[in-house]
């Protein structure tokens, strides 16, 4: 279990995105989760290379770049460009799922896939050790601040035993309603990334609230 808090800047201030970004940088905080999103994919439309190539600019941690995005493979080399260091993408948006994972680690990223709430486990059999992450949607993607989804509990242990079974060092990330409330649960169930963005910048002391999702 590594208790690692990727904060998502999805919620941050974004009139004054750089004392957020220090916030985060000055906490205990491990990745900045940023969340890019189309229009098409999910019912939003938040940011793209551009604010990725600012937040890199003041970042001191990895960036873990989120793509809610039909046809990630098509952007790629962009978003490394851009400065990410991890990329996700939608397993419901890449039809040849293999040879996008290999084309992120070959520019030299981490690569994970994401998983939509209604979408099992089972789909990740053939393909788990060659992700470094598996990022569970526990809300459906598009917005900050819902409501968490309880059966995540249930995929964070079927995934573990997936990940277990086939002595992979993939790591289990879980998005969407994560609280203080919450997060030593997730944690138990196997989790070792959790992302927060309305528990983080919601909060009147981000950097407290960061400390306490990590070691409640
Ligand atoms: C939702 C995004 C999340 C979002 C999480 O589509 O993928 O990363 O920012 O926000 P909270 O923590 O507020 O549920
Ligand atoms: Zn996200």
């Amino acid at each position: 279990m590594n208790k690692m808090i990727a904060p998502s800047l999805l919620s941050a201030d974004f009139t004054n995105l750089k004392a957020d970004i220090e916030m985060v940088n000055n906490s205990q905080a491990h990745w900045f989760h940023l969340d890019v999103m189309d229009g098409v994919f999910v019912p939003n439309i938040s940011f793209g290379m551009p604010v990725i190539k600012a937040v890199k600019k003041l970042a001191t941690k990895p960036l873990d770049v989120h793509l809610m995005i039909v046809q990630p493979e098509r952007f790629i080399s962009d978003f490394k460009k851009a400065g990410a260091d991890i990329l996700t993408v939608h397993y419901e948006a890449s039809t040849h799922l293999h040879r996008t994972i290999a084309e992120i680690k070959k520019e030299g990223m981490k690569a994970g896939v994401v998983l939509n709430p209604h979408t099992p486990i089972n789909v990740l059999v053939d393909i788990i050790c060659d992700l470094d992450v598996v990022l569970l949607m526990s809300v459906n993607p598009g917005f900050g601040g819902q409501k968490f989804i309880e059966n995540t509990y249930n995929k964070i242990s079927k995934l573990k035993n997936l990940i277990v079974k086939n002595n992979c060092n993939t790591l289990i990330e879980v998005d969407g309603g994560v609280t203080i409330e919450n997060s030593t649960k997730l944690f138990e169930a196997g989790a070792d990334v959790l992302v927060a963005g309305n528990t983080v910048f919601s909060s009147d002391n981000p950097i407290l609230t960061i400390q306490k999702l990590s070691t409640p």
